[in-house]
């Protein structure tokens, strides 16, 4: 196509983005889960298609899929870590905009949970709270930079929520997570009462590895937001 997504840094680049919140099964019709709306997400790969780019969605989000993008839909952080290694291969940049869980329940019942056992026979049935083991999960955009090794590909975004709190402000934990996780490009949400989750707009800030400038953005529209991280992206292709 003419125009100038024909000719900008994304044009003809593969990129994976992921969004929503992963959902972890606790029984058939229950799951941990998180507030994420997926919207950041959406923008940052609606953006990339329009500027471009072949772009793959790994998604738990059912919002309506942006134009020129190809949706791979998941729900627990285990098949949203397959769909990306797998995706991720071959792809310039993976873009990890979702609120992946830290931790899954250990075990998946196999029937719905109820909240009254009943009692062998003579006894009282049994009214005791479950107590709910977690696992980790894994930690797909570590995974992704353990995975390029000393190849600069793919570059590798991440997203962190923070809130500042007696440990530091929100730069200072964006900063330490971003060497942390040894990914290129750290974009840090601020999150807090009525600030980003589910909301239209957002306030960013944007680290690089190996440079202590930062971009602040915002607050703007998730489009915009994505617009500027595409920006700092497109400079280090
Ligand atoms: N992430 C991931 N896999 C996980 C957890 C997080 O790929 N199991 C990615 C997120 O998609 C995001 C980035 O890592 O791009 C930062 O997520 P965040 O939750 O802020 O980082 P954590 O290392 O999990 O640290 P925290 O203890 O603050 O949750
Ligand atoms: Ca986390």
């Amino acid at each position: 196509p003419a125009g100038p997504a024909a000719r900008g840094p994304l044009a003809g680049r593969r990129v994976v983005v992921t969004a929503g919140g992963t959902r972890e099964p606790l029984d058939p019709v229950r799951y941990l889960g998180n507030r994420s709306s997926g919207k950041q997400g959406y923008a940052v790969a609606a953006v990339a298609a329009a500027r471009g780019a072949e772009v793959v969605l790994v998604t738990t989000s059912g919002l309506p899929v942006p134009a020129g993008v190809r949706a791979v839909p998941v729900e627990t952080a285990l098949e949203m870590a397959a769909a990306v290694h797998a995706a991720g291969a071959e792809a310039d940049v993976v873009v990890m905009a979702a609120a992946v869980a830290d931790f899954r329940p250990a075990e998946v019942a196999a029937h719905k949970i109820k909240k009254t056992h009943a009692a062998a026979p003579g006894g009282t049935p049994d009214e005791s709270a479950p107590v709910v083991a977690l696992v980790r999960n894994p930690d797909i955009l570590a995974g992704l930079v353990a995975a390029r090794g000393a190849s600069s590909s793919p570059l590798v975004v991440g997203f962190a929520a923070e809130t500042g709190d007696e440990d530091g402000t929100v730069l200072e934990h964006g900063r330490a997570k971003l060497e942390r996780k040894g990914c290129d490009v750290l974009v840090v949400n601020e999150v807090g009462p009525g600030k980003a989750f589910g909301t239209d707009v957002n306030t960013v800030h944007v680290l690089r590895r190996g440079s202590d400038g930062v971009l602040d953005v915002g607050p703007a529209s998730k489009d915009a937001v994505a617009g500027a991280v595409w920006d700092v992206v497109g400079d280090l292709l």
